[in-house]
């Protein structure tokens, strides 16, 4: 029963995660403007992220009216059936803003406040990444079929390659800065790409070793946390504690730990 349920979870996910994107990728009007701004300035909305969740909120719902909502640009019902969809319907607002090609649509599907099905469409890569609970991590692309998602052999910390993002607030950007620059030279290398979603899929395929941020929503690393998690990483917040507002990390298992250990040493958790 809970195997038939994901599956159809998943399916209607993927679904509404394509159908969005291709609203996205085929629908960006050429003078796309701001439409409005939340948390500071440059936190901003366009009409697009507002269509985009209207979407998937409208097929969600039609097939199944009982389920609850949580949606960055506003959806919310508590639901009655134990599901709820947590959306992000688009991740990497200012990439697209500015024709930057690294944006996602983030859906997942919680029961009992556990994700169960993540789906990360990434429509300019042509690529989309989703997991169920328990049966590991899968891409689709331009390629036949599924390929399983696998994250990489831990290197040594100072050979890993490792993303960050920064809020949208100024006073917590420039504390998150100076935690990047103590990090900076013990590491490979750092990368900033714009979304959290894509970069928790990127841990998943192992195209990083490791991704932290502090203040993310759990719109941003809903699905992007499962599909790492059946990839294989580690994710967490501050040792012990699950990913959270607060910190998130997510990493192969031996670049995980003394990260997390060099965040909480940082402290990467406070502004
Ligand atoms: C943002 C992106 C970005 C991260 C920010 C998020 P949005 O989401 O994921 O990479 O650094 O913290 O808020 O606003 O583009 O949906
Ligand atoms: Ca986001
Ligand atoms: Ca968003």
């Amino acid at each position: 029963m809970t195997d038939a349920l994901h599956q159809d979870l998943l399916e209607l996910a993927q679904e509404a995660a394509r159908r969005a994107g291709e609203l996205l990728r085929d629908g960006r009007p050429a003078d796309l403007a701001v439409a409005r701004t939340k948390s500071s300035p440059v936190d901003v909305v366009t009409e697009m992220d507002i269509a985009a969740e209207k979407l998937i909120t409208g097929l969600i719902s039609g097939r199944r009216p009982d389920d609850g909502f949580l949606g960055e640009e506003g959806a919310r019902a508590p639901g009655t059936s134990g599901v709820r969809w947590v959306i992000d319907p688009l991740d990497g607002t200012v990439n697209y803003l500015y024709g930057l090609p690294t944006w996602a649509v983030s859906i997942a599907a919680e029961q009992d406040g556990e994700s169960v099905v993540g789906v990360v469409a990434a429509p300019m890569r042509g690529e989309t990444y989703h997991a169920v609970r328990g049966r590991g991590a899968w891409a689709t692309g331009a390629w036949e079929g599924e390929r399983p998602l696998a994250c990489r052999p831990a290197p040594p910390l100072d050979q890993a390659l490792v993303a960050t993002g920064f809020n949208y607030v100024a006073e917590v950007r420039a504390h998150q800065a100076e935690v990047a620059g103590r990090l900076v030279p013990l590491l490979r290398d750092v990368r900033r790409s714009g979304s959290a979603a894509v970069d928790l899929c990127d841990v998943a395929c192992g195209r990083l070793d490791a991704y932290y941020e502090r203040g993310l929503n759990p719109w941003d690393h809903a699905a992007g946390d499962l599909i790492a998690r059946e990839a294989g990483a580690l994710t967490g917040g501050r040792p012990g504690d699950r990913p959270s507002r607060e910190l998130t990390v997510a990493g192969t298992p031996g670049v995980f730990e003394p990260l997390q250990r060099l965040l909480e040493d940082f402290g990467a958790w406070h502004d």
